[in-house]
């Protein structure tokens, strides 16, 4: 190799090439590299690329507001960002390549389903495809690194950033943050079309308060352990995730982002992370909006010390820096620190080598027929039947000639469909309702009937005169999702559930379709109609996805991945709660008998509506029947520290195929902290035939037994544990063994 610098030499180890190039960089451009722009601090281009010369921004961020995700999407203008590059990498006196950062949360060009939707797949293997397509897609048009995923715990989904999370399960996030993970990042990194990932938001943003997106959470520290930090700890430790991107808000009392418990102790001397923590937009700065610092330089010098080593915006850093390591506050060996970890991450992308995008041969990358397909498969295989009395799927001879009316808000809404995180998704790419059902009204023959009016009014009385059947299709904008639009009441907007009455009293046969971010309450379709569909925002093939479940091209095999509140007033509400001292029978049965007004009298404990959900977690319908049988453990006592096993065949009862998913839930009643009452500890997702069997068999270990205590000191105690297997989180835990000491 002619004589050229060591960190240049990719055949180099890696640590030798970040050791190599700290050691030539002068304190500017140290903090360079610490650097996020999105190029709107300057005023001009070359301004932007000036500072980008001389070293001044080690990042870009692909978005042109705080807000990317419900930005208008524009787009990225690859040519400039590759002349950005080669600035960086020819001019400037070291040549370190920019890292592209990018909002990536759920699909690129061809826009996926949103993450809630995919969590409730209850599918790994399909989500981390569905990144894997990501990463193709962005990586073609110059990005290097996705801020995803998201993995924050959020049992509040008045918070709109709800539909960017994984749901309220630990274990559900953890596998599917894992496989997010290694979707984006791909089996090796130095590939052009695999980018580095993004844990977020580093912790506990889905706590808070009041589902009020910014405001402080309070959580102790057995939830931090125990449910919070767990899927972060998974992509860490099993997904080896590149970066990892902290939270706006204070828990009791410490700003996320200069926090050395989160920062340092777990992330770093916890779970040996090292790669690089990148700030939040702004939540640097924050610091100090949260009061937890005298000044801007304090700030920095708390941020520095905990750990973050790149500023997202702002601009306090480059400020800052220099004079905290000159004045002695900060360490050189800090900065130093910081600045390899991001060295590192740069190198292990093979940026060195690959800094450009061949932007022609890549064009072939975007947006693929497969990869359209393949989210349309993905977005039926989200989608949550919660009602059917056997009206779904519309298919066979009655098709012929049927009337089928679509009424409601969501019969022609285009942009929704995307979802609220979608950056890089075109609107016009996305098909409505409306369009879906026109195109398939000639495959399956039945008659489609939309009025021309968007008023309901009219809609409806059209569909009473002139239907067979009605398909009520309601929901949310995606505007009222995502970062900042945090909804007080939980229900459906206003309007939509009158419209669900009035399409009650034509006396036809209807269907509700709620297109939503949240799995809102839709109590008219539970009560009245002949069957639900949850859709979710499901990315740019959502309506073709609820067209091919209504008339069993396709089956809706998703599962809440959260519980659904009947109303607000149950909020928090989740599966996995502990059992109240003073035990309050929450008896599903006698409240849903209370709730259909069959008890004979009040009762004290307060009413259903605050206890029953309108739907737990894990729940979903499919399209023809399962029954378990021959549950078994395999023993009754364990040694300590030991593994057990718990067996069971499902079988379709019914008769055509279909898809179930089966979950194994796990109490330790007795312990030396309150536990949850159950905890999801493994599920599977099968296809049977009808009529088919199949035994099936959950494994039972660490780390599904163990606990954390309040100082994250990992426990698993001997003693009894209770075992359920079910088809959602109602399941009895009907069976129990011991661990011996
Ligand atoms: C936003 C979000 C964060 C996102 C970042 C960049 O404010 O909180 O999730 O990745 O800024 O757009």
């Amino acid at each position: 190799m002619e004589n050229i610098p060591l960190y240049k030499d990719a055949s180099q180890p890696v640590e030798a090439r970040v050791e190599d190039l700290l050691s030539r960089m002068t304190m500017e451009e140290k903090i360079g590299q610490m650097t996020q722009s999105y190029g709107g601090e300057y005023a001009s281009e070359e301004e932007y690329v000036a500072a980008i010369r001389a070293g001044k921004i080690g990042s870009r961020i692909g978005c042109d507001t705080p807000w990317a995700g419900s930005a208008p999407v524009k787009g990225i203008n690859v040519v400039q960002s590759n002349a950005h590059q080669k600035v960086a990498v020819e001019e400037s006196r070291l040549g370190i390549p920019l890292i592209n950062g990018r909002d990536i949360i759920h699909g690129h060009r061809t826009v996926a389903p949103i993450p809630l939707a995919q969590a409730a797949s209850f599918d790994p293997e399909e989500v981390k495809a569905s990144a894997r397509t990501a990463a193709i897609e962005c990586s073609a048009q110059s990005i290097h690194w996705t801020f995803a995923p998201m993995m924050d715990i959020c049992r509040n989904p008045r918070w709109g950033r709800v539909i960017e999370t994984l749901g309220e399960d630990p274990y559900l996030a953890e596998e599917m943050a894992v496989a997010m993970t290694q979707g984006f990042q791909g089996d090796d990194q130095t590939k052009e079309d695999c980018i580095a990932a993004c844990a977020k938001h580093f912790a506990g943003y889905g706590y808070c308060e009041g589902g009020r997106d910014y405001d402080a959470s309070e959580i102790s520290r057995g939830t931090l352990h125990n449910v919070v930090l767990r899927p972060f700890k998974a992509a860490v430790t099993r997904g080896k995730i590149s970066t990892i991107m902290t939270s706006f808000q204070d828990n009791g009392g410490t700003p996320s982002s200069s926090s050395n418990f989160l920062l340092r102790e777990m992330l770093r001397e916890g779970w040996g992370f090292d790669g690089f923590v990148v700030s939040d937009w702004g939540s640097i700065q924050q610091v100090e909006l949260w009061g937890a610092a005298q000044d801007k330089k304090d700030v920095v010098r708390k941020c520095l010390l905990s750990g973050v080593n790149m500023e997202m915006i702002n601009n306090l850093y480059p400020k800052y820096v220099a004079e905290l390591v000159a004045e002695g506050e900060v360490p050189q060996q800090i900065v130093d620190d910081l600045v390899r970890g991001i060295l590192r991450i740069k190198f292990r992308l093979g940026l060195f080598e690959k800094p450009y995008v061949d932007i022609e041969e890549r064009a072939k990358d975007i947006r693929k027929p497969e990869a359209i397909a393949a989210v349309r498969k993905q977005a039926a295989n989200c989608m949550v039947l919660a009602e059917n009395n056997g009206i779904l799927p519309l298919e066979g001879d009655a098709l012929k000639g049927l009337r089928i009316a679509l009424v409601g808000p969501m019969v022609n809404e285009r942009r929704s469909m995307g979802g609220a995180w979608n950056t890089g998704g075109f609107t016009e790419e996305f098909t409505t309702i409306h369009e879906a059902f026109k195109e398939a009204e000639k495959k399956y023959g039945f008659k489609l009937i939309v009025h021309d009016s968007e008023l309901w009014d009219a809609q409806v009385r059209t569909a009473a005169f002139l239907a067979d059947m009605i398909i009520c299709c309601v929901g949310e904008h995606c505007d009222m999702t995502g970062e900042m639009p945090s909804i007080s009441k939980y229900r459906l907007p206003l309007g939509q559930d009158d419209l669900i009455e009035a399409v009650r009293t034509t006396g036809k046969p209807f269907v509700v379709v709620c297109t939503s971010g949240r799995p809102l309450p839709v109590p008219g379709a539970r009560d009245f109609a002949d069957a639900l569909l949850y859709s979710w925002h499901g990315g740019g093939e959502t309506a073709r996805a609820i067209v091919d479940v209504i008339f069993g091209e396709a089956e809706p095999t998703g599962r809440f991945p959260i519980t659904v509140p009947e109303h607000e007033g149950q909020i928090p509400i989740y599966y996995g709660r502990k059992i109240p001292g003073k035990v309050v029978e929450c008896n599903k049965d006698r409240f849903n008998k209370e709730r259909k007004g069959q008890l004979d009298k009040p009762w004290i404990y307060g009413s259903y509506e605050y206890f029953l959900p309108m739907y737990p977690f894990g729940y979903g319908l499919s399209y023809t029947e399962f029954a378990l049988s021959d549950i078994k453990l395999a023993s009754a006592e364990i040694p300590y520290g030991g593994t057990n096993k718990v067996t069971a065949v499902v079988e379709n009862i019914g008769n055509r195929a279909g898809t179930t998913v089966v979950q194994c839930y796990l109490a330790d009643p007795r312990c030396m902290i309150s536990r949850p009452c159950k905890e999801l500890i493994g599920f599977k997702k099968l296809r049977l035939e009808a009529g088919e069997k199949r035994e099936i068999e959950f494994e039972i270990g660490e780390p599904a037994m163990g606990f954390y205590d309040e100082n994250g000191v990992r426990h698993v105690e001997a003693g009894e544990f209770k075992i359920g297997v079910g088809f959602d989180s109602d399941v009895e835990l009907d069976m129990s063994f011991t661990m011996a000491k």
